[in-house]
């Protein structure tokens, strides 16, 4: 399948699978348990990263530009054309996970219903869209890789955080995003592969940035994302009480995804990802706030 026969599948896949966000006015809320308002007010640093999905768009267009700068052929940028516009078809629609999330959080903790008619939009631009000034940890192969692998985490938490919940329609909000999460898997999986496939040079650059792309969620490019992890950790359902539970049902869904795209070439066993991703949670436990740095270990510089 070519890039544009791809971009038109899921961006009619898209159009068939819309939610009715109902005006993010879910007259609803007020039925909701004290567990289920428990867990949204666990939530806020989801709606960031939901919401850090402008920073992605706006940072990916900077670092094709910069590549176009520093000399990448014309035919090797164009190759990159369906998968910039399906960051358009995306854009929405973590816009819309975030009016959700935010909607939800700010009646648990204020009891008002005006989320959105309250927000500062030159605020909301300086917090979501340019956040990633600070947090550049990516060149334009390892980010759209981080993309996909980060959206098998969205994902799995939806799908726990889902089945925790009592609300039937607070339900079927979270399994409305899980599924969002799921089909850009999806999405992401094939536009990749489209452009691996387009030339041996996308090929050698993404296997050459698969490490960060592997293992940095797309959303640290936001304030509180790792406040978010280490609050969001215990939402994992884990069964047969196995902490690493989840963790491995993730790094099994990332070596599937990782074995797809690159097959031989796949530098990575399984255990090799799950290792990876315990060296870096073991790093990153407790932290709240990070930055770039040159020379932070990983690039990834804690801060107050
Ligand atoms: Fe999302
Ligand atoms: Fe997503």
């Amino acid at each position: 399948m070519s890039g544009l026969e791809t971009l038109a599948r899921f961006g009619c896949v898209s159009d068939e699978c819309r939610w009715a966000a109902d005006r993010y006015q879910f007259p609803w809320v007020s039925e909701l348990d004290a567990h289920d308002r428990e867990i949204i007010s666990l939530l806020d640093c989801l709606r960031d990263g939901e919401f850090s999905g402008l920073a992605s768009a706006t940072q990916l267009y900077e670092l094709l530009l910069q590549e176009k700068e520093a000399g990448m052929s014309q035919d090797r940028l164009a190759d990159w054309t369906p998968v910039f516009s399906y960051v358009s078809i995306i854009s929405y629609e973590e816009l819309r996970h975030g009016f959700t999330l935010g909607s939800l959080y700010h009646y648990v903790t204020t009891g008002k219903t005006d989320y959105i008619a309250q927000m500062n939009p030159r605020e909301f631009g300086k917090k979501y869209m340019w956040c990633y000034d600070d947090r550049r940890y990516w060149d334009l192969y390892s980010y759209i890789l981080a993309h996909l692998f980060s959206e098998i985490i969205n994902t799995e938490l939806y799908r726990d955080v889902a089945i925790r919940v009592h609300h039937p329609q607070l339900k079927e909000a979270l399994g409305f995003i899980r599924n969002d999460e799921a089909r850009h898997i999806a999405a992401w999986s094939a536009l990749i592969r489209d452009l691996l496939q387009a030339d041996e040079y996308h090929m050698e650059r993404a296997l050459g940035a698969l490490e960060r792309g592997l293992l940095y969620h797309n959303a640290m490019v936001h304030e509180t994302y790792f406040e978010g992890v280490n609050k969001m950790m215990p939402l994992f359902l884990s069964e047969r009480n196995d902490r690493l539970e989840p963790l491995k049902r993730i790094t099994q869904q990332k070596y599937r995804v990782i074995s797809d795209l690159f097959g031989e070439r796949n530098p990575y066993s399984e255990k090799d990802i799950q290792d990876m991703h315990l060296n870096y949670l073991m790093k990153t436990s407790g932290v709240q706030r990070a930055r770039y740095s040159e020379e932070a270990p990983g690039n990834i510089e804690v801060i107050a």
